[in-house]
């Protein structure tokens, strides 16, 4: 090795143990709790965060099962200067319940006796049910409700297979150091128990250095991406702005590839992303998610989950234009093998309009409900959306966060 090779090795090795928060003296503190991310196929990757520590890895086993396995994982000092570790389990049974344990350097967390997580269906596995809400991480002490939000999850956690998070997930501008006191410290019953999915909204956007990827694990480029989940195909897509997609061309190439690829193959196709396309809240239609509905409808795509509105709305199905499609309707919470699309709004997550820092009172603007008969249902209250696969019936509830009252509820049936 020439010298000039070595002196840049060396300096390399220098910064390396520089930057390793490994202290003799210093305890191990557990400053993240574990999250599930990338429920896929046959795996799943488990993230948790330490101030301090080199290695890591999980302990799991089948529930009911005596053996335990082990597998090591990586970690990587952060952003915010703390230690992050990712394992990732390969080769689960599919559609089973297992329980795990985390260690850094040896030394165990005990976050829950019972730490556990369901392993990902399989196709012939076609009933589960999973979560949506978006709009969520505002500081409680500036009148958000991240925390009632989880509260309200807590009951379901064993029912759940998996939540989509739908943008607008750390407020105000998704900087790496918010991402605990707005979010994961009141999640620390629900995240460990309940992978989640998430896309990013306009306030995820930290820029010029996008915080977002550091914190998630997401299938493909993290952006825009898609998985197969029992019977049904999800997609998820990066509208920024919301006046132009991230990467617009490439996304929308990407989408009709995606969705041309999964053909009949999945009985459903999921879509989620931030913003609304057509809408009767207070937000205007975004034309990108509008140019997209010819796609929706081209590849019948069944459901279309949003946030961005801080309400509840759903809307009756449309087709490529945004049409209502009237005959697809015997009522407005029963359809038999619809055509077109049906589109949600659950951005009723942690920032209701009208309370805290969104004081500005609720009045959907009647200028844009220049669509008959477009609107379905709606409530303006706190609310997460549950939906239920099973075969060829999908059913909807959205269930009130403060008294987990039903606001709302319907059923495709195919
Ligand atoms: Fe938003």
């Amino acid at each position: 090795m020439k010298l000039g090779t070595i002196i840049p090795c060396l300096l390399i090795l220098a910064l390396a143990s520089c930057g390793n928060l490994q202290k003799d003296d210093q305890k191990i503190e557990l400053v993240r709790k574990p999250y599930l991310q990338s429920a896929i196929s046959d795996s799943i990757s488990i993230l948790w965060r330490t101030n301090t520590g080199d290695n890591c890895n999980v302990r799991y086993k089948l529930r009911g099962s005596k053996e335990w396995s082990n597998a090591d994982g990586v970690t990587r000092i952060t952003n915010t200067n703390v230690v992050e570790h990712e394992v990732t389990l390969f080769n689960l049974n599919p559609a089973t319940i297992y329980e795990y344990q985390i260690f850094t350097d040896n030394q165990q967390f005990l976050v829950d006796q019972n730490l556990r997580f369901p392993s990902p269906i399989g196709r012939k596995d076609s009933i589960f049910s999973f979560f949506a809400v978006g709009d969520i991480g505002e500081p409680v002490e500036e009148g958000g409700t991240p925390d009632a939000l989880a509260k309200a999850l807590v009951p379901y956690v064993d029912s759940l297979k998996f939540g989509l998070l739908l943008g607008d997930i750390i407020y105000p501008d998704g900087k790496s150091e918010d991402y605990d006191s707005n979010l994961f410290q009141y999640f620390g019953a629900v995240f460990p128990y309940v992978p989640v999915f998430t896309i990013l909204g306009n306030h995820d956007w930290h820029e010029p250095e996008e915080n977002y990827v550091k914190e998630w694990k997401l299938p493909g480029n993290e952006y825009y991406y898609s998985f197969d989940y029992g019977n049904a195909h999800f997609v998820g897509l990066d509208t920024k702005m919301g006046d132009v997609l991230y990467d617009s061309a490439a996304q929308v190439k990407w989408l009709e590839a995606d969705l041309a690829s999964v053909g009949d193959q999945q009985d459903w196709k999921v879509v989620f992303l931030h913003h609304n396309g057509r809408s009767c809240t207070y937000k205007n239609d975004y034309k990108s998610v509008v140019g997209l509905y010819p796609i929706f409808e081209k590849y019948g795509v069944d459901l279309v989950l949003n946030g961005h509105a801080h309400t509840y709305e759903r809307l009756n199905p449309m087709d490529g234009e945004g049409q209502v499609v009237e005959r697809a309707m015997s009522t407005h919470s029963h359809y038999q093998t619809p055509e077109g699309f049906i589109s949600i709004t659950a951005g009723s997550g942690g920032k209701l309009r009208g309370v805290g820092t969104d004081p500005k009172p609720f009045h959907p603007d009647p200028d844009n409900c220049k669509y008959p008969n477009l609107v379905a249902a709606s409530s303006h209250t706190w609310a997460f959306l549950t939906l239920k696969i099973e075969g060829k019936t999908l059913e909807g509830t959205a269930i009130a966060t403060k008294d987990r009252k039903v606001v709302d509820q319907f059923r495709i049936s195919k």
